[in-house]
């Protein structure tokens, strides 16, 4: 009888250290277009998964969500929460991890840092509407809120969409030089900018992702042209947006899951009924995405569950045949099943 840990109660481990080397070694830009393809990949057999809006827990400070799902053979689940005011004191805004685990088994097969990975599918999703949404052809976006999120956001855009140059601009210009600095290296021409009405001034897609605790009013309605797609990521919990009304009554809305998007987009200012479209549809060709060049499209992306899972199976598919994860002894496997206690006692 050993106590040393068996096979079965090993469970591999994607630390945040593990998943930044996995991502250099893959190569950032193809792991964001991996990701993408992942992501349209889950959406087009939609019907397939379980669908639930994520289970919040708010208090005065911020949000901590939990967010399942399963296609019937894995299942995943990821822990995020979404603290604006964190940012202040030093800390991330959104920190994150998740499980993916076999259906028929019930048994985890990978627990995995989300952190970096919520960043990755966060823009890969992006990308994923901005290619099936923003006008042919665009070249320049404007990346509003340069924290966390932003500097993914514009390379996923850039290499999944063929966007040539990024207008950024943040209420703290501190944040705005250290994205410019994060940027300069990738080819894309980077233009600081220091108002909202000088970010948007020639850009084809605008792509929000501010952090404030309250209803926002980012871009109000006199800065959208027409024929401009926007991606507004930083309205994403109740009593949080980041657009005018007026935007959303004069755009074309695309969502994810509609039941958690009315909760906690940039919907929730409307009617419970407002007219809304699920990108999936379009991504699977049931029904059209842009319909003429004035159109103003707006992806109300609020992160869903799938878009977890895609991700999560995504670093599990790769990471088995390479060092960049530790095994966890996370499982209690006993010789015996039925004798957990018996297993406890030898540990004395
Ligand atoms: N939709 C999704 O799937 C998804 C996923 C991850 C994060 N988010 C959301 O995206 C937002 C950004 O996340 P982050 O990790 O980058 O946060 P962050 O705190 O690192 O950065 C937010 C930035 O927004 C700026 N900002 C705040 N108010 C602004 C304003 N009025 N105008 C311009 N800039 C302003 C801040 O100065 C800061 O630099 C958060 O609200 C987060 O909850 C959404």
């Amino acid at each position: 009888m050993t106590l040393e840990p068996s096979k079965l109660a090993m469970v591999p481990f994607v630390s945040v250290e593990n998943m930044m080397k996995f991502v250099h070694h893959i190569g950032i830009e193809r792991v964001l277009c991996d990701l993408a393809h992942e992501i349209e990949a889950d959406f087009k057999r939609w019907e397939l998964f379980d669908k639930t809006p994520r289970v919040g827990s708010h208090s005065d400070v911020g949000v901590i969500e939990l967010m399942p799902t399963s296609d019937g053979e894995m299942y995943g689940f990821k822990y995020v929460n979404g603290h604006p005011k964190n940012a202040g004191e030093g800390l991330q805004t959104v920190t994150a991890f998740g499980l993916l685990a076999d259906v028929y088994s019930g048994y985890p097969v990978m627990l995995s840092e989300m952190t970096v990975l919520t960043a990755l599918r966060t823009a890969a999703m992006s990308a994923v509407a901005t290619k099936a949404l923003a006008p042919k052809g665009a070249k320049i976006m404007a990346m509003i809120g340069n924290g966390a999120q932003s500097e993914f956001q514009c390379l996923a855009i850039k290499a999944y969409c063929g966007i040539e140059t990024v207008r950024l601009y943040d209420i703290d210009p501190a944040a705005t030089v250290k994205c410019a600095a994060n940027l300069t290296t990738t080819g894309l021409r980077v233009e600081p900018c220091s108002s909202i009405e000088e970010v948007v001034e020639g850009a084809q897609i605008i792509t929000t992702a501010t952090a404030d605790k309250d209803m926002q009013q980012i871009l109000t309605d006199n800065h959208v042209g027409a024929g401009v797609h926007i991606n507004a990521i930083g309205g994403d919990c109740p009593g949080k947006t980041e657009l005018h009304r007026d935007i959303v009554s004069r755009s074309t809305v695309f969502v994810e899951y509609p039941p958690q998007t009315r909760i906690e987009g940039e919907i929730q200012q409307m009617d419970p009924d407002h007219p809304v479209t699920e990108l999936w549809e379009v991504l699977a060709g049931k029904t059209n995405g842009r319909t003429s060049l004035n159109e103003v499209t707006l992806f109300d992306g609020v992160g869903f569950a799938i878009e977890d899972f895609s991700a999560l199976r995504y670093v599990h598919s790769w990471i088995k045949d390479t060092p960049y994860f530790d095994d966890l002894d996370m499982i209690a496997d006993p010789d015996d099943p039925r004798d957990l206690f018996g297993m406890l006692q030898r540990a004395k």
